[in-house]
């Protein structure tokens, strides 16, 4: 009996994870995997791509002049979908009827549910976000949307300089681009030197015309909420559109995809993903070479890289965007330098199958259109010179078999089913969320 469980020890140190209450035996594709990922990872660990538990506060990267607690995250995880702050509309009709996640919409995994967001200026919702569309009152330059799609705020703990050309945050790569924060766009915030998710959600409150007043902290209620997640300032500095803004910020930094299918293996469960998803990731970490871009934790990476896929207006069905719009310009917009132009952040990779739109100008419907892109190596907008196109961008020459099993991996590996968990059972106004515009109310089954 002695030996026998000596026996297991021994097992389970040379070839297996053992977990608490089960003992799995690796099987010849998991010690595939296992050294892959060992080897992907730039630390050589293969915790590497493991994130942390979203109460792991300690775990968390954060900004020391936000440091994280349960109160802020409580009051930005309302905040975030409150749509009675949305108080200064650009016309009476838009007053009170979107919110931050009417553009990160947590059912198609915190991004919008059709080509491009539309906050204020939008009408409707669907069943995921698919059927927002514009305000007959609106004209296009009135309604808030951009030349973007809009990126995930899931893992966004990990991303260091924000949005798709990376322009917020002094530190990182934004390290020598002084001359570039000006007023334009809030960029002057970098000079604060506090981290791009605080400084970009400061802006963030601004560009999509929203406010903390009288009204949303004494008839609604937040005014406590305030009080117990900022005891520390002043009564003056308290109630602020910043503290709005970082709450925010802290409960953005626990939406963490740690219950996928990928992350549950990570944590020991060899039994999280199936053979098909294991073969995914085994071509994702080995001969698709994803992980030489895709490489931080968040499987994104604070790089710029031109794909040459299509811009936003490129879609036909995005308002407010055209051929001049210097979004197309990525990294280059905002620092201004030729060697930077067409090219955009690696994004993060999960939740992406929970809505159908891929790359900054929701180019591609299918994450299969996605790895046929890849695997092609054939830049699809005329506009990017081949000089600008990333070098790893070239044929891959995976079998149809590996392009299935990559794709699987991408939706179903990477897919955290439970996200239901990030979004409030109630907001203080009592008001529909993410939507409030008659339309949504009718659609998310919430109106008077
Ligand atoms: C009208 C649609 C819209 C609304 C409303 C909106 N966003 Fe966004 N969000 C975007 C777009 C578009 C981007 C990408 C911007 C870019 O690259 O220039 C983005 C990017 C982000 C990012 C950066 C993610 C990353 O990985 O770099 C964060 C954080 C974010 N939004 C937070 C918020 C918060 C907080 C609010 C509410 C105050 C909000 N957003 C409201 C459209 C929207
Ligand atoms: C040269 C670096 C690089 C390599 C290699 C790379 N990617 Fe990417 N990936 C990017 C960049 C940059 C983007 C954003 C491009 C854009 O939208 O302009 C991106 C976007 C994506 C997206 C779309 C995400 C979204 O939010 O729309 C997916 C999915 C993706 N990559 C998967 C993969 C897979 C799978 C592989 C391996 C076959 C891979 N990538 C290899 C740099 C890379």
């Amino acid at each position: 009996m002695k030996l026998r469980l000596l026996a297991i020890i021994f097992t389970c140190a040379l070839i297996a994870a053992c977990t608490k209450d089960k003992v799995y035996l690796d099987t010849p594709l998991d010690q595939l995997l296992n050294s892959s990922l060992v080897r992907a990872a730039d630390d050589n660990r293969a915790d590497h791509f493991l994130l942390p538990e979203s109460d792991d506060f300690a775990n968390i990267p954060q900004d020391p002049r936000n440091p994280l607690t349960k109160d802020k995250v409580e009051l930005g995880k309302m905040l975030f979908f409150e749509t009675g702050i949305a108080l200064s509309p650009s016309k009476e009709a838009g007053k009170k009827t979107y919110s931050c996640a009417s553009c990160h919409v947590p059912s198609a995994g915190f991004r919008p549910g059709g080509v491009q967001g539309i906050a204020d200026g939008g009408i409707g919702f669907g069943a995921n976000g698919e059927n927002r569309s514009k305000l007959a009152a609106y004209r296009d330059f009135e309604m808030d949307v951009q030349g973007v799609r809009p990126l995930s705020v899931l893992n966004v703990a990990f991303v260091e300089n924000t949005t798709w050309d990376g322009r917020f945050g002094s530190k990182g790569v934004n390290v020598g681009t002084e001359d570039r924060w000006t007023h334009d766009r809030g960029l002057h915030l970098n000079e604060e030197g506090m981290s791009a998710l605080e400084t970009q959600n400061i802006e963030g409150l601004e560009v999509h015309r929203m406010e903390i007043t009288e009204e949303v902290l004494d008839d609604y209620g937040y005014r406590t909420y305030f009080d117990q997640a900022f005891s520390d300032d002043t009564e003056a500095e308290r109630y602020s559109k910043r503290n709005a803004a970082f709450a925010i910020s802290a409960y953005l930094r626990t939406l963490l995809t740690n219950q996928s299918p990928f992350q549950e293996y990570l944590k020991g469960n060899k039994d999280a993903m199936n053979e098909q998803e294991k073969k995914g990731a085994l071509v994702f970490f080995s001969d698709a070479k994803c992980y030489h871009c895709h490489k931080e934790k968040n499987l994104g990476a604070n790089e710029f890289y031109a794909l040459g896929v299509n811009d936003l207006y490129q879609t036909g069905l995005a308002f407010n965007t055209s051929a001049e719009d210097k979004s197309n310009l990525g990294r280059g917009q905002f620092t201004g330098e030729a060697e930077d132009n067409y090219k955009f952040k690696i994004p993060q990779l999960y939740n992406l199958g929970d809505a159908p739109f891929f790359f900054h100008g929701s180019s591609k419907k299918t994450l299969k259109d996605v790895v046929h892109y890849f695997n092609d190596g054939i830049p699809e907008n005329a506009n990017v010179p081949a000089s600008q196109v990333a070098r790893q961008f070239k044929p891959l020459n995976l079998t149809p078999e590996q392009v299935e099993d990559l794709t699987v991996f991408l939706e179903t590996g990477l897919r955290d089913p439970n996200l239901n968990r990030y979004v409030p059972e109630k907001i203080l106004s009592g008001f529909c969320f993410p939507n409030n515009d008659l339309f949504s109310q009718i659609e998310l089954g919430c109106g008077e």
